[in-house]
């Protein structure tokens, strides 16, 4: 215990937990720690009472004392029984404040964060760090409040009665004591190194599962059944042999302790049983003395034991403060204000971005985007014009130049007020575990039912909702497994004409639509973007005809931009290779 506190890591993790969790719940843990130091006193006094049970029986016997000490030892143990339940009571309740308060902020942090964050960790990682984390947290001040209230104060208080009843014989349990603490000391490293890696291989089962479940498509179609099924084994049977590994170093301090435990009261029976016979002491102050022993070695025992357990539990506290203290990349200025409104007009400045250090996607990018016009950008993938809607959303933030919202820098403006101004439809439909209304109402939450129907009309959807067995009430599974990929596009296409964001920008929104479907929605297109600044990623050309203008990007540079019949012009041009390849008008 007091070298897993001594170690200054873990100290830290101690007290930051203690800091944080027991502030806040101060009078749960007061409760807790009061009756623990009545359970503590009461531990004491049933050992004390045992020199005048015996001496009551051998030494006066007077039958009246008998009353008053039983009467003594019921009360003990009933206000002890007491103490217990309100004990339990409030460490329980202050425990599962604890675990709720450091889910909360985890997964608040969490989502704080910007999308670099979720490239860095996976989603399996981070739900163990949002489960078993929290409980960690708890177990921690749980460990920490009963070892140092409850165990230690019950240890003093016998270790008092011990010493007052026989200074000899407490010698001896006290020569034992440390050596048990030792041998159990030397386990913990090894404890520790093993729980980091349990908690690895638990993270592992939950990505097979995931995978499993978003990719049961491929892993069907594809026969990789066999493949998931021996992942899953493995990593099932990794958690297995861990946890047996950490049973077995934790059940080794059993032993230990038994073996020394039973060497020492061996020895205070023999030296105490000499005490009596030969030297004529009274039997009571052996009598509680050995019970007082006795009721030492249960807290002794979990004090040796909880540095194991502490161990255990603060690598879950550590993995949790590690997503708490994660810089976050996309902060707002300190100074952040709401967008002014105007009219939607976008401007890259000299713009360099890379994601990873040393391969950049744009250099010196500038580009405008006219407000209240629809400009399409096109080019082979990899070209960098996600990346482009990517920081016209600051998903990103630009390494060199500024990224302008009606001649403001979006990184001085509040990040909810650049959002509220966009709707985006992104490349890879994603859509929430609910109803197809509570999907498409995603994008304005006060949105009617009206609003949202109309919103699906307009996207090309209604009709085949009310084909589905509830309409809009019907659940669509997560990940909306159940739907073709050109329904799915449709539903997203909805929940951003539902926004009626005065940006609009549209990833391959079109991409898995059949050609009916897809000039369907050209049609809605060309009323939806009245008003509005909209970018819009297409292959199709009959898509990126629409626009006011063209930018055709190459390798995150401009290679030509202009409207469809300026570019279609350009006989050796880009657009031109693009256009003779689709043949479209
Ligand atoms: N999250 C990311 N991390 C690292 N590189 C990325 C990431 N997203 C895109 N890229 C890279 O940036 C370049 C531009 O990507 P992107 O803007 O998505 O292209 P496009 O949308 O034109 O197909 C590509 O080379 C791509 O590999
Ligand atoms: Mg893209």
């Amino acid at each position: 215990m007091l070298k897993t506190l001594r170690s200054a890591a873990n100290q830290k993790v101690i007290v930051r937990l203690l800091e944080d969790s027991l502030r806040t719940h101060a009078p749960a843990y007061s409760v807790a720690i009061a009756a623990m130091l009545v359970v503590a006193a009461m531990t004491g006094a049933s050992a004390w009472v045992m020199r005048d049970v015996t001496n009551g029986f051998v030494v006066s016997r007077d039958p009246s004392n008998i009353y008053m000490i039983g009467a003594a030892v019921a009360a003990i143990f009933i206000i002890k029984g007491m103490a217990s339940y309100v004990e339990a009571l409030s460490l329980s309740r202050a425990g599962n404040a604890i675990v709720a308060e450091r889910q909360r902020k985890v997964y608040d942090r969490m989502l704080e964060h910007g999308i670099e964050f979720y490239h860095s960790f996976s989603s399996s990682d981070l739900i163990t760090r949002l489960t078993k984390s929290a409980q960690a947290a708890r177990r921690v001040v749980e460990i920490m409040v009963t070892s140092l209230v409850r165990d230690l104060c019950s240890l003093v208080a016998l270790l008092a009665v011990m010493i007052v009843q026989q200074p000899y014989l407490s010698l001896i349990a006290l020569v034992f004591g440390p050596g048990a603490i030792y041998g159990v000391n030397r386990l913990r490293k090894r404890v520790r190194r093993m729980v980091e890696k349990e908690y690895l291989s638990a993270a592992r089962i939950v990505h097979v599962l995931q995978e499993t479940v978003f990719g049961v498509r491929i892993v069907k179609s594809f026969n990789l059944e066999g493949t998931m099924r021996n992942q899953m084994h493995e990593a099932v049977a990794d958690v297995q042999r861990r946890a047996n590994s950490i049973t077995r170093i934790e059940a080794a301090t059993s032993p230990i302790m038994e073996t020394l435990a039973g060497l020492a009261i061996a020895g205070v029976i023999i030296t105490s049983g000499y005490l009596v016979l030969e030297k004529g002491q009274t039997p009571g102050e052996t009598m509680a003395f050995i019970t007082a022993l006795l009721l030492a070695y249960e807290p002794a025992k979990r004090l040796a034991r909880t540095r194991v357990s502490l161990e255990a539990a603060l690598v879950g506290v550590r993995m949790m403060f590690e997503i708490a203290d994660r810089p976050l990349k996309l902060a707002e200025a300190p100074d952040a204000r709401p967008l002014s409104a105007g009219p939607g007009e976008i401007r890259f400045e000299n713009v360099g971005f890379s994601y990873r250090d040393g391969v950049p996607v744009f250099q010196d990018l500038d580009l405008i985007f006219p407000a209240g016009r629809m400009t399409a950008l096109v080019g082979v993938s990899g070209s960098g014009k996600s990346t482009v809607m990517n920081l016209v959303m600051r998903l990103y933030d630009p390494d060199r130049g500024r990224v302008l919202v009606d001649g403001q820098d979006i990184r001085q403006a509040t990040v909810h007020s650049l959002r509220e101004k966009i709707a985006y439809v992104s490349q890879d439909t994603f859509l929430f575990d609910g109803t197809v209304m509570h999907n498409i109402r995603m994008g304005r939450q006060d949105a009617s039912d009206e609003d949202v129907i109309a919103a699906a009309r307009a996207a090309n959807a209604h009709d085949f909702i009310m084909r589905m067995p509830c309409g809009y009430q019907t659940h669509i599974g997560e990940n909306g497994l159940a739907l073709s990929g050109g329904q799915r596009q449709r539903l997203s296409i909805a929940r951003a004409m539902l926004r009626n964001a005065q940006i609009l920008l549209l990833d391959e929104a079109t991409s898995a639509l059949d050609a009916e479907s897809e000039s369907l929605f050209r049609d809605a297109l060309e009323h939806l973007k009245e008003g509005r600044t909209t970018i819009v990623i297409a292959h199709r050309l009959s898509t990126v005809a629409q626009a006011d203008n063209i930018i055709v990007m190459a390798d995150g540079q401009v290679a030509e931009q202009g409207p469809h019949a300026d570019l279609v012009a350009m006989r050796a041009g880009g657009y031109r290779r693009l256009y003779d390849f689709q043949l479209l008008p």
